[in-house]
C-alpha cells in the first residue's frame, strides 16, 4: 500500500534517485526539452533546489515497501509565475518512481496535496509544468482535476525559451 510522509533532510539521497530515474526515462522519450538529460544528483543547482524543499517542512514523500517511491512539495509559488491572488498551496517538484508508474503514486501525492489545501482552508491548488510534449504533461494534470491557467515562457533558460503552464484547482 501506498503511504505518504513527511520528508525532511534525510530524504535527498531518495528524492534526488527519484529525478535521476525521471530523466532518464524522459531522455529515452527523446523529451530533453523538459529537464535536460543529466543526472540531478551532482548538479549543485539540482541539489539546491531538493535540498531547499526538505528543509521547507513542505515536501511529502510516497512510500512502497519501505522505499521512497514519489515525492511533491507543498508549498508556495516560484519566483517565475505570478503571484497568487486568493490563498493557495503551490504543488512543486512532483516526481514517482519510473518502476512503478501506473501504480497510481503521483495520484496519491495530487490527492494528498488536496488534503492539505482543504485543511489549511486555502482556496486552491497550483502547479506549473513544461508545455511541450505536444502538452502531454498538461494533459496529465488535466486528467488529474487542474484546469489551464496562465502560459509562461523562461526565456534565458539554458535550452533557450522554455514554455511553461500553469494551472488550477479550486478547493471551495
Ligand atoms: C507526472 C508524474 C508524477 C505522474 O505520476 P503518476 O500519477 O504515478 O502517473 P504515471 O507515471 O503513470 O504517468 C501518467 C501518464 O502521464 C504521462 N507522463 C508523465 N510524465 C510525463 C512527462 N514529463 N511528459 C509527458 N508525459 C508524461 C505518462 O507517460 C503517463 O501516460 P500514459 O497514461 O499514457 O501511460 C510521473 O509520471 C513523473 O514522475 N513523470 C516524470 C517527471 C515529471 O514530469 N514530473 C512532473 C513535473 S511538473
Amino acid at each position: 500500500m501506498i503511504t505518504i510522509r513527511p520528508g525532511d533532510s534525510g530524504d535527498i539521497t531518495a528524492v534526488l534517485g527519484l529525478f535521476d530515474r525521471a530523466v532518464e526515462w524522459l531522455v529515452a522519450r527523446g523529451q530533453i526539452g523538459q529537464w535536460g538529460d543529466e543526472p540531478w544528483t551532482g548538479n549543485p543547482q539540482r541539489e539546491g533546489l531538493v535540498e531547499r524543499l526538505a528543509a521547507s517542512g513542505g515536501l511529502r514523500v510516497a512510500m512502497l515497501d519501505g522505499a521512497a517511491v514519489g515525492a511533491v512539495n507543498l508549498g508556495s509559488a516560484p519566483g517565475y509565475v505570478s503571484p497568487a491572488t486568493v490563498s493557495e498551496l503551490y504543488i512543486e517538484a512532483l516526481v514517482t518512481d519510473r518502476r512503478h508508474k501506473g501504480a497510481g503514486i503521483g495520484t496519491a501525492l495530487l490527492e494528498r496535496a488536496r488534503e492539505e489545501g482543504v485543511a489549511q482552508g486555502v482556496t486552491q491548488l497550483r502547479v506549473d509544468c513544461w508545455a511541450g510534449a505536444d502538452g502531454e504533461l498538461v494533459r496529465y494534470y488535466e486528467s488529474q482535476g487542474f484546469v489551464r491557467d496562465a502560459e509562461f515562457v523562461v526565456a534565458d533558460h539554458p535550452r533557450g525559451p522554455w514554455h511553461g503552464q500553469v494551472l488550477v484547482q479550486p478547493l471551495q
